[in-house]
């Protein structure tokens, strides 16, 4: 195919300049951090600690642990935990995630990549039917799951930077799943969208669907085979979960439902500590998600490219137009260049320098829009399917009163993921194998098309767009993220830029949202955002608008005032998540 040529092409180019790009890029972001780094407020204590979460349960498991004397780094195992119980649509221990960690002692950030992976049977084709065309095995069945890191990732960090037994952070988890907790309208709606998904399994209808159907509002879903995994997790640790019943349980559930899992492949499961991306806009010090996720790299090309210019000083119009033109040319070099950095050589420190900014937008029309195909080939394009509108996967951030704080982003990716429970465990199995690029020019649920940058390879990360962030403006840090699909790191994106504006963190979350991401060609925007004057001046620019059926996205955001000492939280109106900030 043409693309595959021009990658490879572009790739040769890439690695004959590499050295000339690395020494100009290193050049480059030592004198612009010199410059543009602004200076620390040093207040490195804080009178109060925060938790902003997707679901009030949650949110309360987290400041019981930091009120009981649990850092930050507990909080966010109690909150991951407990999340996994309560919103079985939106992540859990069949899924990954990715744990911001800022670690106030040594003023260090680091990401702890539990993103699940390929097995080892996976193939490159594994979803591409006799016909050529890609089947549904990569959104529904076991088929669909990657092997989980979520386990893996809540051991790690209870035992690396927490201070209390898995037993205490773990307690509300197990409670909520044995006890049960109530089913609410957010969560009907949720499992109502995948009935039939859920319904296929047997063994995920007995505990979603008990009596044929959706429980009630106020009905009590308890969950006791999930109870006694995280008791195996509390107990036992990794091996808790990745060796011994459950391990067992795991593959021959998925093995005899047609899957591939294999022992191995549990056993072989690693957590990876990775350095975060870190940049600069306008003096705010950015700290984001580092690949496998495309979060930190696509959010700093768009400020790259947005740096040079006035944003507040221009008309709307233009400052929407502009922000768009940049998204569309970061998402394209999401979809050429990033996949799984350990399996495939991506360019990331040209993408993120200021040199490689200037150029991608010196192409730039503020009179009309760059068609999207104008980047590319022809030839990669197929029919887009409608992006889907979801509000699942979830997000956190949490803050201590020495300073620690995680964001995190974990997901199952589709509502109930695969829908597919491992008999016996409780389990939902993610289908986060579909955010492969599985086929060249074939756009995965979130409508994002991908290269063989990010094509199937056992034991290789699928690409994410999820993005906790840590923003700080030398005197304020902000600590957010949200789902969304490939949405998520515009919504980032519009929030760092407001909060380089000033905004709090309640201006954070209800922000307006729209979103490009270089194919479709459009601009998706939520329902009622852009008035007609808007429309009508992007439209004559030659923009295609789609104004989406309903809201997106459940951001969650912590700020502390480093210089007030002030600490605010506020979660999404557009969710059910609740932000409490608390004091010892
Ligand atoms: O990792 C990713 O980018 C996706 N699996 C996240 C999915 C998601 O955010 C869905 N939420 N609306």
């Amino acid at each position: 195919m043409m693309f595959r040529v021009r990658i490879i092409d572009q790739f040769i180019w890439l690695i004959s300049h590499l050295p000339i790009y690395a020494a100009i890029s290193f050049l480059l972001i030592a004198c612009n951090t010199s410059q543009e780094r602004s200076t620390p407020i040093k207040n490195t204590q804080t009178n109060d600690f925060a938790v902003a979460s997707a679901h009030p349960l949650a949110t309360q498991a987290g400041i019981n642990i930091l009120q009981q004397g649990g850092n930050a780094f507990d909080a966010a195992v109690a909150v991951t935990a407990v999340l996994a119980v309560v919103e079985p649509y939106a992540s859990g221990l069949g899924g990954g995630g990715f744990w911001l960690l800022h670690l106030a002692d040594s003023d260090q950030n680091v990401m702890v990549d539990g993103r699940e992976v390929a097995p080892l049977a996976a193939t490159r084709d594994m979803y591409i039917g006799a016909d050529g065309k890609s089947t549904d095995q990569s959104v529904s069945g076991p088929l669909a799951a990657g092997i989980p890191g979520t386990a893996a990732a809540l051991v790690h960090i209870a035992e690396k930077y927490g201070q209390l037994p898995l037993s205490t952070t773990l307690r509300s988890a197990v409670d909520l799943a044995r006890d049960g907790f109530q089913v609410s309208e957010y969560y009907q709606s949720r499992a109502d969208a995948v009935i039939k998904r859920l319904s296929t399994f047997p063994q995920t209808a007995d505990i979603f669907l008990p009596q044929g159907e959706v429980p009630q509002i106020g009905d009590v879903l308890q969950q006791s085979d999930l109870a006694k995994v995280l008791e195996s997790i509390s107990k036992y640790g990794v091996s808790g979960f990745y060796e011994g019943e459950v391990a067992n349980k795991l593959v021959n559930s998925v093995q005899q439902a047609g899957g591939i899992w294999q022992l191995e492949d549990l056993k072989n499961y690693k957590i990876i500590e990775r350095q975060p991306i870190l940049g600069n806009y306008k003096n705010i010090d950015i700290v984001s998600a580092a690949l496998p996720s495309s979060g930190g790299i696509v959010l700093m090309q768009v400020l790259n490219m947005l740096s040079a210019y006035d944003l507040q000083g221009m008309s709307d119009t233009d400052r929407k137009h502009m922000i768009i033109e940049a998204m569309r040319r970061a998402y394209h070099d999401r979809a050429e260049f990033l996949g799984d950095e350990d399996f495939v050589d991506v360019p990331v420190d040209k993408l993120l320098s200021m040199k490689y900014a200037k150029t991608r937008f010196s192409d730039l029309n503020m009179q009309f829009a760059t068609p999207s195909l104008n980047l590319i080939d022809q030839d990669i394009v197929e029919a887009f399917p409608i992006v889907e509108e979801a509000q699942n996967t979830t997000h956190f951030s949490i803050l201590d009163q020495k300073g620690n704080h995680v964001a995190a982003t974990l997901s199952i990716n589709y509502y109930f993921g695969s829908g597919f429970v491992a008999e016996g465990t409780g389990i939902l199995l993610n289908n986060e194998m579909d955010d492969f690029a599985i086929q060249p020019g074939h756009a995965n649920l979130w409508g994002l098309i991908g290269s063989e940058a990010n094509a199937i390879q056992p034991g290789k990360r699928m690409l994410s767009s999820m993005s906790p962030t840590f923003l700080f403006d030398g005197k304020r840090t902000a600590i957010l993220g949200t789902p969304g699909g490939s949405r998520i790191i515009s919504m980032v994106l519009l929030s760092t830029l407001a909060f380089s504006e000033g905004a709090t963190a309640q201006e954070m979350v209800q922000l307006p949202r729209y979103h490009h991401q270089f194919l479709p060609d459009e601009i998706q925007f939520e329902k009622g955002v852009f008035n007609e004057k808007t429309r009508s001046a992007l439209k004559s620019k030659g923009h295609a608008l789609n104004e989406l059926g309903r809201n997106y996205g459940n951001m969650h955001t912590v700020i502390w005032n480093q210089q007030t000492n002030e600490v605010t939280a506020a979660s999404d109106s557009r969710g059910i998540g609740q932000a409490q900030v608390g004091t010892n």
